[in-house]
């Protein structure tokens, strides 16, 4: 078995370790705070990875799917936490996907007023993205994601022998989120293991986050691909994974880029490239309607300051605002 590979995200006081790799999740006891008398384990019937914290603990099941993202699964955990005993000096771990670990991290934000949380993140979107970084959330009748806090993990697990169980359409959405990172520095990843690509996407994101924690500039740059990604996704009425709409939105990003003379030909052809090499398309969903897509660009709800991409330029990937409809009308139908 190659050997775990560490990560910090450097939030000073607040730093905490990524710990990645085959085999992973048996360095969960490592991260559990000392104070810690017991653990409640957050987690869905499904999941399938029992781990072990090496104190106390007991599972919280939570429901499947974004239904299950909501207020009422938070004050539903808390009442339980509640009535087991849980602490505030006790920890929360999140074990599954990005829905389990942004519910599970919510709720340790909110719980006594906030407890220590640990992510074992079980799905490639979740190891390289959702679980590092410290947002979590759950959605509103009114759109996703629209309650929640930033609430920084004291540790995280990749444990990446889980990867290969997952569905395939279920690793191939977090291929479409690895893409984006060959744009944010990682021109290296082609050609690593798993695991190291891994460790090098979480060491991308943790390098931003560590850099602006709330998103108050450069953290927009790990929306790359997003907007186009996000407008498919709410059209949708397509068989469209989030990956596989961010693998669209990057190409297409790139394609609104060429077109302000930010970047030549041969960038968008390697975004293409790029995006190729996972087997994603990066074309839309037969039957998009580009007059939806435009209007829901708008209704992102990051668009703080009328149409705002992050764009691939000279200076690397950034937010860009007040871009022309008539371009990016065009460049929908360069990715039709
Ligand atoms: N998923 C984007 C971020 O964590 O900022």
């Amino acid at each position: 078995m190659s050997p775990l590979i560490e990560v910090e995200v450097p939030l000073d006081d607040r730093s905490y370790r990524v710990i990645v790799g085959d085999g992973a999740a048996e360095s969960l006891p490592q991260l559990v705070p000392e104070r810690a008398k017991r653990a409640a384990i957050v987690t869905q019937a499904g999941i399938g990875l029992a781990v072990d914290p090496g104190v106390e603990h007991r599972i919280f099941e939570i429901g499947d799917g974004e239904t299950a993202k909501a207020m009422s699964t938070i004050e539903d955990l808390c009442r339980r936490f509640a009535q087991w005993g849980l602490t505030r000096n006790d920890v929360i771990i999140g074990v599954g996907g990005g829905l389990v670990t942004d519910v599970a991290g919510f709720a340790a934000a909110v719980y006594h007023r906030g407890v220590d949380v640990i992510h074992v993140s079980t799905t490639l979107l979740g190891q390289i993205d959702a679980s590092v970084g410290g947002k979590t959330g759950v959605n509103l009748p009114e759109g996703k994601n629209l309650v929640g806090a930033y609430w920084q993990p004291a540790g995280v697990i990749c444990d990446t022998s889980v990867l290969s169980s997952l569905p395939p359409r279920e690793y191939k959405s977090g291929l479409g989120e690895m893409a984006k990172y060959h744009f944010l520095g990682g021109s290296d990843l082609e050609g690593l293991p798993i695991a190291e690509r891994v460790a090098r996407c979480v060491q991308i994101k943790a390098d931003v986050v560590g850099s602006d924690e709330r998103e108050g500039g450069r953290r927009a740059i790990l929306n790359y691909g997003h907007t186009l990604g996000h407008a498919i996704e709410i059209a949708g009425q397509f068989d469209v994974r989030h990956g596989e709409a961010v693998a669209i939105g990057l190409v297409y990003a790139a394609e609104v880029a060429r077109r302000l003379g930010r970047v030549d030909a041969a960038r968008v052809q390697e975004h293409r490239h790029v995006v190729g090499s996972y087997d994603l398309s990066h074309r839309l969903p037969d039957g998009s309607d580009h007059d939806e897509l435009l209007s829901l660009f708008t209704r992102d709800k990051k668009a703080l300051d009328g149409v705002t991409f992050v764009l691939d330029g000279p200076n690397g990937v950034e937010p860009v605002t007040g871009i022309d409809e008539d371009i990016l009308r065009d460049a929908l139908r360069a990715v039709s």
